[in-house]
């Protein structure tokens, strides 16, 4: 049973559920590495991968970005979306990534898509975002919509998180010690935090380099 629960991951539907019974629950606060950061990061179309109950994309509107927001959990956007409404922040919802312009106006989109199975438009975003889901066959992909000057937030739990409760079991979604800060050497890391305090969590913001900063080097 304990090696049941320790390498089950949740379904579309197992998602679906925790979500709805989170949906009458006050809005959580955005995820720290996003508000204490806020400062530091470039102005321009966003991305938020596995946005959940959209603390983060609702952040990001709010203070005038346009977040393209992409989860699996249709219970999920419900919640967005009357959240943004009561917030009087624009939402829509639309089949593909990609479909804003660079130059959109603030609001969110949502695109309801597996992230296993997803094409992330190339040299799209100046913000790429993904807070508390690890899915490592993305990166090259988060490299590649990200556009030169762009930022990378990515925060996650890792291995660390085994000895709390909560969060994931499964190896294969938790970080290695150390990890986060590796997988990124062609980028240009502005923060990089490993906490092992209450909750085992990585975090990294990391700027891709324009043309002028390679040719510096
Ligand atoms: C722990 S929540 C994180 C939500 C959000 N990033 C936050 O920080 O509040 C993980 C999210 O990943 C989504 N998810 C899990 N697997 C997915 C997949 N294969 N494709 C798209 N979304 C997925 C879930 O529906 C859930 O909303």
């Amino acid at each position: 049973m304990c090696l049941l629960l320790r390498f089950m991951t949740f379904s579309r539907s197992d998602w679906d559920a925790k979500h709805s019974a989170a949906a009458t629950e006050a809005a959580e606060a955005p995820a720290g590495i996003l508000s204490e950061l806020w400062p530091l990061l470039p102005a321009g179309a966003a991305l938020d991968l596995a946005c959940g109950r959209g603390r983060n994309a609702l952040f990001l509107a709010e203070h005038g970005r346009h977040v393209t927001a992409v989860d699996w959990s249709a219970v999920a956007f419900d919640i967005v979306e009357e959240r943004a409404q009561a917030m009087n922040i624009p939402v829509r919802r639309v089949h593909r990534i990609g479909e804003a312009k660079h130059a959109a106006p603030a609001g969110i989109d949502l695109v309801q898509a597996d992230l296993e199975r997803v094409q992330l438009p190339a040299n799209s975003y100046l913000l790429v975002l993904c807070v508390r889901y690890l899915q490592r066959s993305l990166f090259p992909q988060i490299c590649r919509a990200l556009r030169p000057g762009g930022m990378l937030l990515l925060e996650t739990y890792t291995k660390a998180q085994l000895d709390f409760s909560g969060g994931p079991r499964d190896p294969e979604h938790l970080l290695d010690k150390g990890e986060l800060r590796r997988t990124f050497p062609e980028f240009e890391t502005v923060f990089y935090r490993e906490l092992r305090a209450g909750q085992g969590i990585a975090s990294l913001a990391a700027r891709k380099p324009t043309a002028a900063s390679n040719h510096h080097k």
